[in-house]
């Protein structure tokens, strides 16, 4: 059986979990319930860093001792995770026993083998990162990281001879091309080890200045540099080096990162696992950063975002679909509650949400609530089903590569394509014709089709996914469904079963008001800025139609159908003073009938002769019974309101591009 292990960073304790952690974590679980649907057995690992100076530091100014401060916030995040629905199978905290036993016996073996000896070094040391930089890493003399001047500190210390493995890390990297992707992150690292001599890496820290690690065993003066004690969490959770967990899941070892720690994850940790007799990881897997108003979240600029916050304003399931969807994994991503209010009415409500809601609506009014047994089979099914196969290829092979933007995209193009679906089928028509045989099919059709899109979200929004499943009577079970085999298999829902009435489940969002007048004072394209950053990033394409501010794509503006046509007869409403009857002329055999809430502003007279632009594909309706065949578009301003009309008269039926 295949198998999949994935991992977090284990998050420093000396903030409170925000967006970026949220992330990282959404996507590792997204990542394990994938796998788990691809049929691999898996094993998600996730924690808290807890060693260090910055904890200290921390923890001295909320006026605790560094276990209690650890402890508070180690249990904010752990209590996080279940609210975002990440099921996590173990966490692990740095302080833990199991924990520093493995360090110290990992430390030992590795000193036992030369790897680690005892020098001086000195150099310019940010206790934001928690490690020493060189010279020229540094920017303008500042930390490149958090803009700070560095301490210069010299001091005796232990090293481990990192550059002995930089030959072997270089050859690994160049032969393995999943092993640090996407590809830029591999490049980076490349260059780095092809550009010059690795240095040796200083693991220690006297206690002189620091107690708050992990003992060394060879010398009880020093203890353990944090970055040397926190990358061994992703074994000694696994009960290395005897565990059957390691000796199961190791090999199919995942991390997942953002790009501020590539180095200690590409460089140290391969090598330091060499150097232990460890086999290495076989991937490392490097994101971008969620970036707020266009620079990198955090505590101090004040801009961090409260991942419960949004799940409470707009539920969890969206939320998450909004992170995987937005971001292009390995680039940066903007956020914005605009962006996201746009992207989960266009993609949510308008295409998934709607194919579900008619799909249910049609199966109850035409068969009583019952799936229907397919009859007549045309060529519009088989190209659909290519389409929904196509699309669901398209996801998984995605997902397996992380592209998650480009893999959802791929399934809504399922999603899109039968909506449209519906509307060459015309059900309603074959209904009225009392062609019951080929309704049976199309009805049959979307049924299973959403069935599949269900089962293929789950990762992703696993709680609607087993409720759109509910509403397909059928019971979600991880053993039950196999993604793979969904590109085979067709008509497992059973003809005969009960389906709900209606779905719901993904209702239109306002943008807070707050936040709409700030949308509205946006200049076009500004909020997108940090998107642009993803474009260069050359590895996955912008997620299609990249929507900011509430934005849509262009095909959602394709999908309205506007004409301009000529209204050639009013009259009023017979039961409803505010409304007018407007037959208007958009170039058909006959006038359309628009039931317009315009008797306020306009005599009926007024009107006739004018020209006006109406959404000609709305879905007609019957406004106090009279049937509505469209829209007449218009401006209110103050009192008054004005129709739109063209600049000179065109022929009725021309259409508004
Ligand atoms: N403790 C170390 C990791 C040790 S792993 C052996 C650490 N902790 S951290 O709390 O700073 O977490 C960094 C990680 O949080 C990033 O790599 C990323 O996974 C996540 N993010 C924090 N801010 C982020 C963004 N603004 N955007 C995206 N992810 C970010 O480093």
């Amino acid at each position: 059986m295949e198998r999949f292990y994935i991992t977090t960073p284990i998050y420093y304790v000396n903030a409170k979990p925000h967006l970026g952690h949220a992330y990282t974590t959404t996507v590792a679980d997204a990542l394990s319930r994938f796998h788990q649907l691809m049929g691999a057995e898996t094993y998600f690992l996730t924690g808290t860093d807890e060693h260090g100076d910055k904890i200290v530091q921390a923890a001295e100014a909320n006026g605790l001792s560094p276990m209690e401060y650890v402890d508070a916030i180690s249990g904010q995040f752990k209590a996080l995770w279940p609210d975002m629905n990440i099921t996590n199978d173990d966490f692990i905290r740095t302080t833990e026993t199991r924990h520093v036993k493995v360090v110290q016996s990992i430390l030992q073996k590795v000193f036992d083998a030369g790897d680690i000896y005892f020098g001086e070094y000195g150099g310019h040391y940010c206790f934001g990162c928690e490690r020493f930089y060189t010279e020229k890493e540094l920017v303008d003399g500042l930390c490149p990281d958090h803009q700070t001047k560095p301490e210069y500190i010299a001091e005796k210390n232990y090293f481990f001879r990192m550059s002995k493995y930089q030959g072997w890390l270089r050859e690994h990297i160049r032969q393995n091309p999943d092993f640090i992707r996407p590809e830029q992150y591999r490049n980076e690292v490349l260059s780095l080890l092809e550009g010059g001599e690795l240095e040796d890496l200083c693991i220690s820290r006297p206690k002189s200045r620091l107690t708050w690690g992990i003992e060394l065993p060879f010398d009880k003066d020093f203890v353990t540099y944090v970055w040397f004690d926190a990358l061994i969490n992703y074994v000694s959770a696994l009960g290395y080096p005897d565990g059957d967990k390691f000796r199961k899941f190791w090999p199919a070892a995942n991390h997942l990162v953002a790009k501020d720690i590539l180095k200690p994850h590409a460089v140290f940790w391969p090598t330091m696992l060499k150097a232990a007799g460890i086999e290495p990881f076989q991937s490392l897997n490097v994101h971008g950063y969620w970036l707020v108003r266009d620079t990198k979240m955090s505590k101090s600029i004040g801009n961090v975002i409260e991942p419960l916050a949004m799940k409470d304003r707009y539920g969890l399931d969206p939320f998450r679909y909004f992170l995987l969807r937005e971001m292009s994994f390995g680039g940066d991503s903007s956020f914005s509650e605009e962006a996201l209010v746009g992207r989960l009415n266009a993609d949510l409500a308008n295409d998934l949400g709607n194919l579900f809601n008619r799909t249910l609506a049609m199966t109850h009014k035409y068969f009583g609530g019952t799936v229907p047994v397919p009859v007549i089979e045309d060529v519009v099914d088989a190209e659909i089903k290519k389409l929904g196969q196509d699309a669901m290829r398209a996801f998984q092979a995605h997902f397996c590569g992380l592209r998650f933007s480009r893999g959802l995209e791929s399934l809504w193009e399922l999603v899109r394509g039968l909506n449209k679906y519906i509307d060459a089928t015309a059900p309603w028509t074959l209904f009225k014709a009392g062609n019951k045989d080929r309704l049976s099919t199309v009805i049959y059709v979307l049924l299973e089709n959403m069935r599949k899109i269900a089962v293929h979200l789950w990762p992703v929004m696993p709680e609607s996914a087993q409720t759109m499943l509910a509403q397909l009577g059928i019971t979600f079970a991880r053993d039950k469904f196999n993604l793979p085999k969904e590109l085979e298999v067709w008509g497992v829902l059973e003809s005969g079963s009960t389906v709900a009435e209606t779905s719901n489940l993904f209702p239109r969002i306002e943008l807070p008001e707050a936040h709409a007048v700030v949308a509205a004072k946006v200049k076009p394209g500004k909020a997108k800025a940090g998107k642009a950053k993803d474009d260069t990033s050359g590895k996955e394409a912008p997620a299609g139609g990249e929507q900011s501010n509430g934005t849509i794509e262009f095909e959602d503006f394709q999908k309205l159908d506007l004409r301009v046509g000529t209204v050639v007869e009013v009259e009023p409403h017979p039961d409803a003073d505010r409304l007018l009857l407007v037959r208007v002329d958009i170039g058909e055999e006959a006038p359309r009938q628009v039931v317009a809430g315009i008797a306020e502003f306009f005599a009926p007279d007024d009107l006739v002769g004018r020209q006006v632009v109406v959404v000609a594909n709305l879905k007609p309706r019957k406004l106090r019974k009279q049937l509505s065949q469209g829209m007449i578009l218009a401006v209110k301003s103050g009192d008054s309101l004005n129709l739109l009309t063209p600049s000179g008269e065109v022929a009725p039926g021309s259409r508004v591009s």
